[in-house]
């Protein structure tokens, strides 16, 4: 891949200048979802595969941006002074969006750049293209312009521009992994301090396999703020009669306590997920670290079937895959991400991992007709720079 970003860099934008070259990676969330923005535990890892970018700077103001992932869309050339949102930027939006902020924030972005980039994250597969490129371009920003700032500072910053520039009113979990994954181990992540330890990840017997549904829902950012909004509703009743700042405040036997007070089944679903997803990433940290994939694998199960019922954020689809995917030998599957499309990750033993391909393809072609792709997930460290 370094060979090809070089190579696409320089049909591109030419062979006079030699560009410096990055890797930022997407990301798989192991267990603990839709509880990063309700002050909960995630246990994400960041991946292998990523995307691409190499950068020159410039010595006018213009930025040149090129995707070989949207190639139609060709060069989207801007100036640094007019960064304003355009639909017809398409992915570029990602791009404007941090260096806006860079600027708002006073970091010195003193001249413009050609950009050039190239990926083989699925995008929209729930697997974090989107915040693979934000972090991107951040990491680029702070080595060329020696901005200082911590990966922390990062990836709250591309956080903020998700949530007012792009419009999606995401956690911090995407961001946070990407920024700080470590090859060989996931990240158990506390999303109200940030504080972090990292987990080894590999199994002598087990890897985890992400299964692609191929189905990529137009209504995602839409329900995604509705769960957020809804969260937010019943918090505010809550409070009425707990001290809670979030609804993973809430422990179970609190929960089972003051759920009487909600006076509405969706709410009440909405918390039962969060504070039952929450006590199950925590017991999981535990059971990973004590290599007892079993029941991990369980609590993936029971992870699956809250966010389907509970949460309602999975589809048809994902619910199909999460139960061939246990016919077929897997100890542990789950809907991973926001979810209504997407991905599923998955236990399966190393040596069963070629005929649950084959069979988990075969019978989800059959039944909806669309091809499902998969891969072993291999961790990585966080987006950097690569060098020769
Ligand atoms: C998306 C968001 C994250 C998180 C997940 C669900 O990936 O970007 O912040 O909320 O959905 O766990």
């Amino acid at each position: 891949m370094k060979n090809k970003i070089r190579v696409l860099y320089a049909k591109i934008f030419g062979t006079k200048t030699s560009p410096r070259l990055f890797f930022s990676p997407g990301r798989v969330n192991l267990i603990g979802e839709h509880i990063d923005y309700n002050g909960g535990f995630v246990f994400p890892c960041a991946l292998n595969i990523g995307t691409y970018g190499a950068i020159t700077l410039r010595t006018d103001r213009l930025i040149n941006l090129y995707s070989e992932n949207f190639a139609s869309a060709g060069i989207i050339s801007v100036s640094i002074d007019n960064l304003e949102y355009q639909d017809a930027h398409l992915w570029a939006n990602y791009v404007k969006g941090v260096i806006r902020e860079l600027l708002q924030e006073k970091k010195p972005i003193t001249s413009g750049f050609d950009i050039a980039i190239t990926g083989d994250l699925p995008n929209g597969a729930g697997l974090s293209s989107s915040a693979s490129i934000e972090l991107l371009i951040a990491v680029m920003m702070n080595e060329l312009f020696h901005l200082g700032m911590s990966k922390k500072a990062l990836a709250i910053l591309c956080k903020k521009v998700e949530n007012e520039y792009i419009g999606v009113n995401c956690g911090i979990m995407d961001q946070f992994v990407i920024a700080h994954g470590k090859a060989d181990n996931a990240l158990l992540l506390d999303c109200i301090t940030l504080e972090y330890t990292y987990v080894p990840l590999k199994q002598p017997k087990y890897a985890f396999v992400i299964v692609n549904s191929n189905v990529k829902r137009g209504l995602i950012d839409s329900k995604y703020n509705e769960r957020r909004l809804e969260c937010d509703a019943a918090k505010k009743i809550l409070q009425r009669y707990l001290p809670i700042s979030e609804l993973c405040d809430l422990n179970e036997e609190q929960f089972q306590k003051y759920a009487i007070f909600l006076f509405d089944t969706v709410l009440y679903r909405r918390v039962k997920h969060a504070v039952t997803e929450n006590a199950r990433t925590i017991n999981a940290n535990h059971q990973l670290l004590a290599g007892d994939l079993h029941a991990f694998g369980e609590a993936m199960i029971a992870s699956h079937w809250s966010l389907s019922n509970d949460y309602e954020v999975s589809c048809p689809e994902l619910d199909y895959l999460v139960n061939v995917a246990l016919e077929n030998g897997s100890i542990g599957s789950r809907m991973t991400g926001a979810g209504f499309g997407g991905c599923t990750v998955n236990i399966v033993k190393y040596t069963d991992i070629y005929q649950f391909q084959a069979n988990v393809i075969a019978q989800y072609k059959t039944t909806f007709g669309i091809d499902a792709e998969v891969y072993i997930a291999k961790s990585s460290d966080g987006t950097r720079e690569i060098t020769n």
